[in-house]
């Protein structure tokens, strides 16, 4: 492990280029990540899908009005929300208006970060650089 002057572990990751041509540090912690996947695989697949691709029909109401699974790997729009929409979402649930069930009685915050960590390593970078531009909009607020 590489230690920085403090011994704190230097976070994995790399720098990429969003669009507006910054370059940013996207992390990538292959322990975090590979923690989140047994959690996703555990507790959000079986309605999330396997590799996060959501429900085929997610964008279409159910029979009750409600949306079913959206994808979680890209595909749909869990990258227009900023980290404290996505840790709330998980932790608290969609509450009435929707079907998602809280997770938070069951995973603690590093869990529900390790399980964001997953499904956003699964996001090119391409999109993860919009989402990086979408989060620092949300942490000036
Ligand atoms: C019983 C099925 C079910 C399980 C289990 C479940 N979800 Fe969901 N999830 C949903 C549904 C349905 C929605 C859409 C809710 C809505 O319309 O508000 C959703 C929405 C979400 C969203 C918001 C996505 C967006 O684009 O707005 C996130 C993030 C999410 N889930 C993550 C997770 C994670 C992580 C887990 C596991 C820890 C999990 N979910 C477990 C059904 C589930």
């Amino acid at each position: 492990m590489l230690l920085g002057c403090d011994s704190v572990p230097l976070e994995e990751g790399r720098i990429i280029q969003t669009q507006s041509g910054e370059s940013i540090f996207r992390p990538q912690s292959e322990s975090q990540i590979a923690a989140g996947a047994v959690i996703f695989q555990r507790d959000c697949a079986q309605c999330h899908g396997v590799n996060g691709e959501g429900d085929p029909e997610w964008r279409k109401r159910d029979v009750d009005g409600m949306f079913p699974p959206p994808p979680l790997n890209g595909t749909g729009h869990a990258w227009h929300h900023p980290t404290n929409f996505l840790q709330d979402r998980i932790k608290n649930g969609s509450g009435p208006q929707g079907k998602m069930p809280a997770q938070g009685g069951k995973l603690n915050t590093a869990e529900v970060d390790a399980v964001i960590a997953w499904f956003q390593a699964q996001w090119p970078d391409e999109l993860y650089g919009v989402w990086y531009e979408i989060e620092q909009r949300a942490l000036k607020r």
